[in-house]
């Protein structure tokens, strides 16, 4: 049976007042309450000065002689704001910038047991915040999921189902589960605090990784996939967007048990809205929305996020989600060396096996798909991938063009077979030779 969510926390009573402020800086006294008091403008002083303390800009005692100085003064009313600068706690730029954080911190959920401290990033779905857990004094980070969510409770059994079940995942390539929860009518999910940049960032900044680079993160994303798969999860959001790195190296794969549960929502939506997410790395059999998704559904989409990486472009362009899908479906996949110089074979062939149309074409295990990027790391040949060359295909290619160039983006026959092209045509005719030489002696 599906856990029960809990309760609802109830929400603080006032903006600066996060369940987490009672061990937090907030001060005290009149000028924690408002602007209107000190006249410090529309965000208020209480979270001015909380933030100046997350920030480290000033430790909490200068804060609280700030407030007393405010306190002391109060013939002669002064901003808070102005107090701050004349004992040099902060710069009017700070000020300003952080002015513009408390505004918008103000709109942050308030979870009780934690502090939110920023913005880390927002998805089609959601918004990711750096938080501080304040019962064990540790980063985290929050996913705080739209209202929309909290009205199927189809959508709740399975977040929390699928949410709980993740959180007995442990390895040092997922991205830690720890907890989920509501504050209202909205779900937040917490999890491991990645301090580092997605796979996306990096593409985003270097256009294309090297092959073993590339590789390299591949292979750490294939450990994980085959610890999540041996416990039965099934991620169905591999994406560069999904996967972390820290400033160690270490990848991390993220929203496992969440992109199950969230997946099935989007899903919903887009029967109504006609498009959702990202398809540009869904396995052909989630465009026909098979049920019966297996460990090769994950082995595509983190091939496509492969070839991503290695060509700085997604595997199929479209005007519209729709257009992607359907190419995912029919469209042969241009070998990613023919997109691009300097991709190895064996790497080119790791992700047109990743990426074959259909499951039982690809690697069926993440265990096979890490031996061959092993090999291909060594420089050995790969056990699954390896292309047995394939005469027929060879011999139609040397009718059609075995001179010319292949023009098309869109061919299938891989350039390695065109080079082999003059020793197939020197082979065939030793053999007609030999045909004819036999015919006259008889
Ligand atoms: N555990 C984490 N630690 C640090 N930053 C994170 C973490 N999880 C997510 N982020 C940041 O938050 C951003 C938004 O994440 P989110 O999962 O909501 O959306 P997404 O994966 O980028 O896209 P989509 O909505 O299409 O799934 C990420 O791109 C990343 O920068
Ligand atoms: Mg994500």
């Amino acid at each position: 049976m599906p856990p029960t969510p809990p309760p609802p926390n109830q929400p603080p009573a006032s903006p600066g007042d996060s369940g987490a402020g009672k061990s937090g800086p907030a001060p005290q006294g009149s000028a924690a309450n408002d602007s209107g008091n000190s006249r410090s403008g529309s965000a208020s002083d209480s979270l001015i000065a909380r933030l100046i303390v997350e920030r480290g800009l000033a430790p909490q005692n200068e804060i609280d002689a700030a407030l007393t100085a405010l306190k002391a003064n109060a013939g002669q009313p002064r901003l808070f704001t102005e107090i701050l600068i004349d004992a040099q706690i902060v710069t009017r730029r700070q000020l300003g910038r952080l002015r513009n954080e408390a505004e918008s911190d103000k709109s942050i959920l308030r979870i009780p047991g934690f502090q939110m401290i920023r913005k880390l990033g927002a998805g089609a779905m959601a918004t990711v915040y750096l938080a501080k857990q304040v019962s064990l004094d540790r980063l985290v980070a929050v996913k705080i999921l739209p209202k929309q969510f909290s009205t199927d409770k189809g959508f709740i059994e399975r977040f929390y189902r699928e949410g709980q079940a993740a959180a007995k995942l442990s390895d040092p390539n997922i991205v830690g589960a720890l907890e989920l929860g509501r504050v209202g009518d909205q779900h937040y999910f917490v999890m491991e605090y990645v301090d580092g940049e997605t796979v996306y960032d990096k593409m985003m900044a270097a256009k294309r990784l090297k092959d073993r680079e590339a590789l390299v993160i591949i292979r750490q994303v294939a450990s994980a996939l085959k610890h999540a798969h041996a416990a039965g999860f099934i991620h169905r959001d591999i994406k560069p967007k999904n996967l972390m790195i820290t400033r160690a190296g270490v990848v991390k794969l993220a929203d496992l048990g969440l992109a199950r549960a969230m997946s099935d929502k989007k899903t919903a939506e887009a029967e109504r809205h006609k498009a959702f997410g990202t398809p540009y790395y869904i396995s052909p059999e989630q465009v026909r929305g098979a049920v019966d998704l297996g460990p090769p559904a994950d082995i595509y989409g983190l091939g496509a996020t492969l070839y991503h990486m290695l060509t700085g472009r997604v595997p199929f362009e479209g005007r519209d989600p729709t257009e992607v899908m359907r190419h995912h479906l029919e469209t042969p996949l241009v070998p990613p060396d023919q997109r691009v110089n300097g991709i190895s074979q064996s790497t080119a062939e790791i992700v047109e096996m990743m990426m074959q149309k259909k499951p039982k074409d690809r690697y069926q295990s993440a265990t096979e798909l890490l031996e061959d990027i092993d090999l291909a790391l060594a420089g050995q040949p790969l056990r699954y991938a390896s292309r047995e060359v394939d005469m027929a295909a060879i011999a139609s290619q040397v009718e059609g063009s075995a001179e010319t160039e292949i023009q098309d983006a869109t061919a299938t026959i891989h350039p390695r077979l065109t080079a082999m092209a003059p020793a197939v045509i020197i082979g065939l005719s030793v053999l007609c030779l030999l045909l004819i030489v036999l015919l006259i002696l008889r």
